[in-house]
């Protein structure tokens, strides 16, 4: 079988095998393998693949109503939006529903536009947001970046946990300044409390709007509602997305009362933003983390991986199920070894950093297992 089909335009290097079913922590290849996913679909699979109570929920709004854009009221996508906000907590009032990532990033930035009629923005070093204009303005890959150079918008990147950088900085010619709370793509790279304290403070001296990119960090998986609620933080925005909706497509823009006060109907728009299977998704999924509770469940399991990880991995980086394993020269071989055992993880941009971002229901023993695999690499290359 060719890695893709030639009507498919390629953008990934696939798995070398097709992917069937999937239920909470695995997926089955055509063949009926299954496969540990530690890598979550990227980081997507929030309550498993399938989690039946998410299944049910959008099986049955599909009967009722498929779709119907922000034209209508919808009892649903209140709802949703109830939920999410009080899921939040941390001064969130409002939600913006819209469909990606990139997306609920591209209008956080246009909302700080917007509200403070500046141009410009500050983000970090490593930082990615999208790959949309504004999102991609604010993204630190040369890479991605280089054939749009004209057409993006100014921004400085600040060195990302720098106390003496950030004290440095000028915002107040910034519209907003940007953050992931922790960097996944970069390497899973962290920054204490103390130092988004700091950026806080720093961002409300000079009136520059402080946005949150939690569409990693937030919907509980880092054993907290969102970073901003674990670093006792309150950004002005938070962007959310990936495993919203457990899968379905999804994101959002929360902001404080006064944020939406000052929008207007219009200002912001998408037509499928906040359809009615993503919202009956949202709900379903955010009732599944409490319900089974999943947020305590992802800090003690990350406490578990982490105190048992030892060999070649030197650091686990990183909060809940966003670990790094930072394994130097060794990682591409030892997420080679993971694979051949059928444990699918994560690589970022840092070639010593594999990543992992599973369900948040991944079980005790399937990090038993991915704790042997590591362990069965590490005595080989002792041997
Ligand atoms: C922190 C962060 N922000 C934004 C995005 C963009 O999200 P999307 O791919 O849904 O547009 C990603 C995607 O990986 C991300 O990791």
């Amino acid at each position: 079988m060719t890695a893709y089909s030639s009507t498919l335009l390629p953008t990934y290097a696939p798995y070398p095998f097709p992917i069937a079913t999937g239920e909470r922590e695995y997926v089955v290849d055509a063949a009926g393998n299954r496969w540990l996913d530690f890598y979550g679909g990227h980081c997507v699979a929030s309550t498993g693949h399938c989690h039946p109570a998410v299944a049910t929920a959008i099986a049955e709004q599909v009967h009722k109503l498929i779709f119907y854009s922000a034209a209508a009221q919808l009892p649903v996508r209140d709802a949703a939006a109830a939920a999410l906000v009080e899921f939040a907590g941390n001064s969130m009032a409002s939600v913006f529903f819209c469909n990606s990532g990139a997306e609920a990033n591209e209008n956080a930035l246009k909302i700080a536009v917007k509200l403070t009629g500046r141009r410009k923005f500050a983000a970090f070093q490593g930082a990615f947001h999208g790959r949309t204009l504004l999102a991609l303005s604010v993204t630190d890959a040369p890479k991605l970046r280089k054939d749009f150079d004209s057409l993006l918008a100014p921004v400085d990147f600040l060195p990302f946990g720098d106390a003496t950088a950030l004290a440095a900085a000028d915002f107040s010619d910034r519209a907003a300044v940007i953050v992931e709370p922790i960097q996944s793509m970069a390497g899973v790279k962290t920054a204490g409390s103390a130092w988004f304290a700091a950026l806080r403070d720093k961002c409300t001296q000079s009136g520059a709007l402080l946005i949150f990119d939690e569409v990693q960090t937030g919907i509980g998986r880092l054993g907290a509602p969102f970073a901003a609620n674990l670093y006792g933080v309150a950004p002005d925005i938070i962007t959310c997305a990936k495993g919203m909706a457990s899968g379905v497509p999804m994101g959002g823009v929360l902001m404080r009362t006064d944020i939406a006060a000052a929008l207007k109907p219009g200002d912001l728009g998408s037509t499928f933003g906040g359809g009615p299977l993503a919202c009956a998704a949202l709900i379903a999924t955010l009732k599944v983390i409490n319900d089974e509770n999943l947020m305590a469940h992802a800090h003690a399991l990350a406490q578990h991986i982490r105190a048992n990880m030892h060999g070649v991995v030197r650091e686990v980086r990183g909060t809940g199920l966003l670990l790094g394993l930072e394994a130097g020269a060794q990682a591409k071989a030892l997420k080679a070894h993971l694979f051949d055992r059928h444990i699918l993880v994560g690589g970022s941009d840092d070639p010593a950093v594999l990543r992992l971002m599973p369900p948040l229901n991944v079980s005790t023993v399937a990090a038993e297992l991915l704790l042997d695999g590591v362990g069965e690499f590490g005595a080989r290359e002792a041997a």
